[in-house]
């Protein structure tokens, strides 16, 4: 089910595929009145934004140790990847580069787990849920309490100016 999400869902770049294989899971197990599969998952896709990835935890069983690591500042697979690839200067199809998006699934189903064992054991807190500052900011106008006109809570600054600047 999950083989398309390969590439950031048919090789188009969207949401890293790791991120969709892991929020299904948390949505089959954790679905309640109380949307908390929706807050897992925002705290899951908010935490990977802010990881150097790839982390080292699966260097043991990993052809490539060491890899040089970079922080996405979002959970799409073309920004997260593609920032990679240019630092490292390597191509998609690069040995290495797979064994990168395979540490990054690796650590994305590693905290899943993590999450779901807390939620299990009834001590689950949000580790990372917060948005930067920036974010926060564009929000007091554009967010849910304000003009609601811009769906999401990805890092806007990633791709917009701020033009209350
Ligand atoms: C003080 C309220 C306020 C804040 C804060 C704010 N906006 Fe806006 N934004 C507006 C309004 C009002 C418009 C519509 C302006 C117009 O009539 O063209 C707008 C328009 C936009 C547009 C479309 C027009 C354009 O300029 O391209 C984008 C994109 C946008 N805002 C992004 C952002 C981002 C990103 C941030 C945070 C860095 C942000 N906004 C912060 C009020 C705000
Ligand atoms: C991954 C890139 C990306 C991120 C992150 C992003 N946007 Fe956008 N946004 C776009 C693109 C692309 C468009 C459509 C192109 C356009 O009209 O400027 C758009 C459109 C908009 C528009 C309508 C602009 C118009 O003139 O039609 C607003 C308002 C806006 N975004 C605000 C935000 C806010 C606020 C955030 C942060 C919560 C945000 N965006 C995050 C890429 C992004």
């Amino acid at each position: 089910m999950m083989q398309i999400a390969a590439g950031g869902y048919a090789d188009q770049g969207t949401l890293c595929g790791s991120l969709g294989a892991c929020a299904s899971i948390i949505n089959l197990v954790t679905m309640d009145k109380d949307k908390t599969h929706t807050k897992l998952a925002a705290d899951l896709i908010n935490w990977y934004g802010q990881q150097s990835f790839p982390s080292t935890k699966f260097d043991a069983i990993a052809t490539y140790k060491k890899q040089t690591q970079t922080t996405p500042n979002s959970p799409l697979c073309h920004v997260s990847v593609s920032g990679w690839m240019m630092e490292t200067g390597t191509t998609y199809p690069d040995k290495q580069r797979k064994d990168r998006c395979a540490k990054v699934a690796a650590e994305v189903a590693y905290h899943t787990v993590e999450i779901l064992n807390a939620y299990a054991d009834g001590s689950y807190k949000p580790i990372v849920a917060k948005l930067s500052e920036s974010t926060e900011s564009c929000l007091t106008c554009h967010g849910e309490s304000a003009h609601d006109n811009a769906k999401g809570q990805m890092d806007c600054l990633t791709c917009h100016d701020d033009h209350t600047k």
